[in-house]
C-alpha cells in the first residue's frame, strides 16, 4: 500500500486526546491542507479557519459539541458567504476542505474528529457567538475539526468500509 492508501484506510475518528499540545506547525500544515481541497471555483472559496486553543473557549464550545472540550485543539470552519462565487454549494467546499483535514491529521500522526456544526442553524448561531460571529447568514460555522495525539483505546486503523453492493456500473 502506498503511503496515501494507508492514510485513507487508516483514518479512524479520534474523539479522546492525550494532553500532550500539538505542534504550531503541525496545525499549519493541517490547516494548508484544508486550503488545498476542491473548492466550487478556484480563488473564491468560501472557507475560513479559526482555531483555538484556549481551554475556556474550548470548554464552551464543548457545551455545544462535547468532544471538543478535551481536545488540545479545535479548528473552526468559517464558510464565508462573501467569498464564494457559487453561493450555495458553500457545504460541499467546506466538506472537500475538512476531510482533506481530517487525512493530513492521521499524515502527522495525530488524530481528528470531524465535530458537525451545519446546518442546524441554532448550533451554528450559538458555536458563531462563542467565536465572535454576529450573523450567520453570511459567515458560517460549518464544523469543528478536534486534532490531538489519540488517547489509550483510541487509534488510526484499518476498518473494511468497502461494500459491493453500492456499486452500479453504467445504470443505476
Ligand atoms: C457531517 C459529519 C458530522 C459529524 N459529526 C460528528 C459529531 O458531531 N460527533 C462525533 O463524534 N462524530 C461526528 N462525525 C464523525 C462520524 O461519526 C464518523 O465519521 C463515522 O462514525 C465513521 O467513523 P470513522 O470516521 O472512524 O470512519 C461526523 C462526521 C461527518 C461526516
Amino acid at each position: 500500500m502506498s503511503d496515501f492508501e494507508t492514510i485513507i484506510n487508516t483514518r479512524r475518528s479520534i474523539r479522546e486526546y492525550q494532553p500532550n499540545d500539538v505542534d504550531d506547525e503541525d496545525i499549519l500544515k493541517i490547516l494548508k491542507a484544508g486550503m488545498q481541497a476542491p473548492g466550487s471555483r478556484l480563488g473564491a472559496e468560501p472557507w475560513e479557519f479559526v482555531v483555538i486553543k484556549d481551554k475556556e473557549t474550548l470548554s464552551k464550545l464543548g457545551e455545544i459539541k462535547p468532544r471538543v472540550t478535551n481536545a488540545p485543539v479545535a479548528i473552526v470552519l468559517v464558510a464565508n458567504i462573501e467569498r464564494a462565487f457559487y453561493k450555495t454549494v458553500w457545504q460541499q467546499d467546506m466538506g472537500a476542505a475538512a476531510e482533506n483535514m481530517l487525512l493530513e491529521a492521521v499524515n502527522l500522526g495525530l488524530g481528528g474528529l470531524w465535530n458537525g456544526v451545519a446546518p442546524d442553524e441554532e448550533r451554528m448561531a450559538k458555536i458563531g457567538e462563542i467565536i465572535g460571529i454576529t450573523d450567520i447568514k453570511e459567515t458560517k460555522p460549518y464544523c469543528i475539526i478536534t486534532v490531538g495525539y489519540p488517547a489509550d483505546g483510541w487509534e488510526n486503523k484499518f476498518m473494511d468500509k468497502f461494500d459491493e453492493e453500492r456499486i452500479h456500473y453504467e445504470k443505476y
